[in-house]
């Protein structure tokens, strides 16, 4: 079996879309090409503007949507030339968890049933086995025992995201694919619901493609980071590279741009102009209509990743632009 949880290799996901009633529709590649392994206990994030592709590339992984190209490995297996009995193990493996779990907690159903229910649909366990472990996992996510006879309308919107959470975690998966799991949330529930992640992460090995466009919060709950542009990515790597010393402009614009983070440098990289059209991307580099350094190398030519200073980053100019590795970098400590 393979040491890896996920095994992207070069996904992609394009999206028919239809522009008027009299014209032929377009193809829009939401997901353009992107590579990446995730390890048991091990976090991703995946950050970037909204529409660069973070939901898309998360329903690809998760089964919900079939690639357009590239290879998908889940726990060791070819989830896209998985035969139907591969699938449903599959799907198993690999659960969701979303931004709002009010939509998707069954208002009409208690607590106790919609933990039960994947044990019901998915195994051949007895009723009181079923009990026993939805209340189990009830409070390894810091629910009372009370809460089990209530419905999701009782609960705050912190306790509300610990119950999907533990939905998601009924059948043991080894991935969970959170989508903006904190950002309907209060900062302080933000905090609370994130340490209630590690914490399960720390005690289940579970892998996370953790999905959010707030880097304050992808710094704390991160491993590895994937920053995506209009569907490519932009700079891959350990978080602690690319929070220390991002190298690619539009990640140190994002860093820039978030002020619990205290911008990174001295260097202010302001995102300026709009969102390019994904239906129509800049020629070149992607980000080149934005980016305050390109010249016309960058606009004829794209820049493909490649490795500098222990991440891969995509930018014809990183060396030039990155400057000098700071002093501080030795120990690469963010606490
Ligand atoms: N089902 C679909 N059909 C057509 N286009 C789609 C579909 N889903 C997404 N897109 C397009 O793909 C691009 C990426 O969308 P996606 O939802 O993956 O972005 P995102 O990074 O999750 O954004 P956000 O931060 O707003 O959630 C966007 O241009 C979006 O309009
Ligand atoms: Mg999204």
């Amino acid at each position: 079996m393979s040491e890896f949880v996920v095994t992207a290799t070069g996904l992609t996901r394009v999206y028919e879309v239809r522009r008027g009633p009299l014209r032929a529709s377009a193809q829009l590649t939401a997901v353009g090409g992107i590579s990446f392994t995730l390890a048991a206990g091990r976090t991703l994030a995946v950050v970037g503007e909204s529409g660069c592709g973070k939901s898309s590339l998360g329903r690809v992984v998760s089964l919900i949507e079939k690639p357009s190209a590239g290879s998908l490995q889940l726990t060791g297996m070819d989830a896209v030339a998985a035969s139907p009995g591969e699938q449903r193990t599959l799907r198993r493996a690999v659960q969701m968890v979303f931004q709002n779990p009010y939509g998707s907690l069954n208002p009409r159903k208690k607590i106790g049933a919609i933990l039960e229910a994947p044990l019901a649909i998915n195994t051949t366990l007895p009723p009181a086995e079923r009990e026993a472990r939805a209340r189990r996992m009830l409070a390894m996510v810091g629910l009372r025992p009370e809460h089990f006879d209530r419905y999701p309308h009782m609960f705050s919107g912190g306790q509300r995201q610990r119950i999907a959470i533990a939905r998601a975690l009924m059948l043991g998966p080894a991935l969970v694919v959170a989508d903006e799991p904190v950002s309907a949330l209060d900062v302080s529930v933000q905090a609370q619901v994130l340490n209630l992640l590690a914490d399960l992460q720390q005690d289940l090995g579970v892998a996370y493609l953790f999905i959010s466009h707030d880097l304050a919060v992808v710094r704390y709950i991160a491993h590895d980071v994937l920053v995506m542009y209009l569907g490519l990515a932009m700079e891959q790597g350990p978080k602690e590279r690319i929070f220390v010393r991002p190298l690619h402009p539009y990640t140190r614009a994002l860093l820039a741009s978030t002020p619990a983070l205290g911008g990174v440098g001295k260097e202010r990289i302001v995102l300026t102009g709009e969102l390019p059209s994904p239906l129509d991307p800049p020629a070149g580099c992607v980000f080149s209509t934005r980016c305050p350094h390109a010249d016309d190398r960058c606009r004829a030519q794209r820049p493909g990743l490649r490795l500098l200073d222990g991440r891969q980053v995509a930018c014809h100019h990183a060396e030039r632009l990155a400057g000098p590795v700071p002093e501080d970098n030795a120990g690469l400590s963010l606490h």
